[in-house]
């Protein structure tokens, strides 16, 4: 077994050398420290990476000169002990004690008396450290690396303070009820039996909210297909796709398959064709995984494939394609704070330019008077609504249509939903109609 803050303490300095993410890490960590240790090891890489800009900031000050990259485990060792002495119930005592003994079997005895020093000062001066350091430092006031704290100040600058806090804030767990076998109300009464308390969503009419993250396995009917994780943005999908009877569905970039399954959910019995289309085979298992629990694998077709290429396509058009596209995830940095560290501003431009591909090549596959949806989970214009403008002053087929929907911002092209409190994750959607050869576009 692996010592719960050595392997913290691997995960995190594997992050700060951009070597992976908490989603690619964590997993095989998790197999290899003690069942009791788990909760407190998600807790430590989750809580340090969400804090990570604060923290680092203070360590920054508390250090006469920085760590090097060959010592990215001595910063990752002292970023966890600042975090244990800041935001865990662990007797301080102790915090500094595992710290010292953690830079040990790093092999780094040099540091001990550096890692002793910094946390015992911080210990004795917290509070002027905070206040001196929270006039100063934009880094530890917002707690977000420069860049997106500049880039969000310009995008937005009436919400930018609010997107800031809230992406620092853990987001809920949320569910969504499968409408084939019952009803969001049931769901909760369910719940509400097992101890678990949940509301019902207010901008997706199938989202169940819980009032605290449980394991999947102890929500009642998961196993059975009842319900699926889904963030209450993230299901908008179906109802702006609006698919009828009969026709012809793609969800172009489909992995995991929440998008896809929620679709089936409403339209698998209705002779509806769908498909799905994902370029990265390593996430091609979630998405065989989720029909599979959902019962539905037989109501679609899915496509290992490049949804800006056509070598998998049977050359059919389609009435109706749902683009998710990959994008920085600045959205979800409340699920994902790794985000804050890996993504760069420069990462944008080539996002950008994918995105356009996409749409260009799907355009192609998209049927006159047929209707094409832009989603993606980022809060940056360059990824969305200018996205959205470029491709319709490029495409004099292609007409944009407001979204009927009272709830985000609505932009000149599509609706910006920013991360909410006890709600939402950030979001982006456009929808776009084909005009047919004589210049109309579906209502
Ligand atoms: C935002 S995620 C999709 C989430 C999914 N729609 C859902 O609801 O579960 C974007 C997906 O696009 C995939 N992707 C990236 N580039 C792609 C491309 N050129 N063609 C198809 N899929 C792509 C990524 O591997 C990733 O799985």
């Amino acid at each position: 077994m692996t010592d719960v803050r050595l392997a913290a303490t691997q995960i995190l300095s594997s992050l700060l050398q951009h070597q992976g993410s908490l989603s690619s890490l964590l997993p095989n960590y998790l197999k290899q420290v003690s069942a009791r240790d788990t909760g407190l090891l998600q807790q430590l890489v989750y809580g340090t990476t969400r804090e990570y800009f604060r923290l680092d900031a203070l360590a920054q000050h508390l250090l006469k000169k920085p760590f090097q990259v060959k010592d990215s485990d001595l910063h990752a060792c002292l970023l966890l002990g600042l975090y244990q002495l800041r935001e865990l119930r662990i007797p301080e005592h102790a915090v500094i004690h595992e710290t010292v003994e953690l830079a040990k079997r790093l092999n780094k005895e040099w540091a001990t008396g550096l890692i002793n020093a910094v946390l015992r000062r911080y210990q004795r001066e917290a509070v002027e450290l905070d206040q001196q350091l929270s006039q100063q430092s934009d880094l530890y006031h917002w707690n977000h690396p420069e860049w997106m704290i500049t880039k969000l100040q310009h995008n937005w600058p009436d919400h930018w303070q609010q997107i800031l806090i809230q992406n620092d804030i853990r987001a809920p767990m949320t569910l969504r009820v499968n409408k084939r076998l019952l009803t969001p109300e049931t769901l909760q009464n369910k719940l509400v039996e097992e101890g678990i308390d949940a509301q019902l969503g207010q901008l997706s009419s199938q989202a169940v909210i819980l009032e605290e993250p449980v394991d999947v396995l102890d929500i009642p009917g998961f196993d059975l297909g009842e319900c699926s994780v889904q963030d209450e943005a993230a299901q908008l999908s179906v109802q702006l796709l609006d698919v009828q009877p009969g026709e012809r569905v793609l969800d172009a970039c489909a992995a995991p398959g929440g998008k896809l399954c929620h679709l089936l959910e409403h339209h698998a019995d209705s002779a509806t064709q769908i498909d799905a289309v994902e370029l990265n085979p390593k996430r091609m298992p979630r998405i065989y995984e989720n029909l599979e629990r959902l019962h539905l694998a037989e109501y679609c077709r899915v496509f290992e494939g490049d949804a800006s290429a056509h070598d998998w396509w049977d050359g059919v058009t389609y009435d109706r394609i749902l683009v998710d596209a990959p994008c920085s995830g600045s959205g979800v940095i409340r699920r994902n704070p790794d985000i804050k560290l890996l993504r760069q501003n420069e990462d944008l431009l080539k996002l950008a330019s994918l995105q356009m591909a996409i749409l260009e090549n799907l355009w192609q596959m998209l049927k006159p008077g047929g209707t094409l949806v832009y989603a993606t989970c980022s809060i940056f214009p360059q990824e969305n609504e200018r996205i959205v403008e470029r491709f319709c002053k490029q495409h004099l087929d292609a007409h944009h249509q407001p979204l009927n929907i009272s709830a985000g911002l609505t932009r000149p092209f599509g609706t910006q939903f920013f991360p909410q409190l006890n709600s939402h994750d950030g979001f982006f959607y456009a929808k776009l109609t084909k005009l047919d050869a004589n210049g109309i576009s579906e209502a």
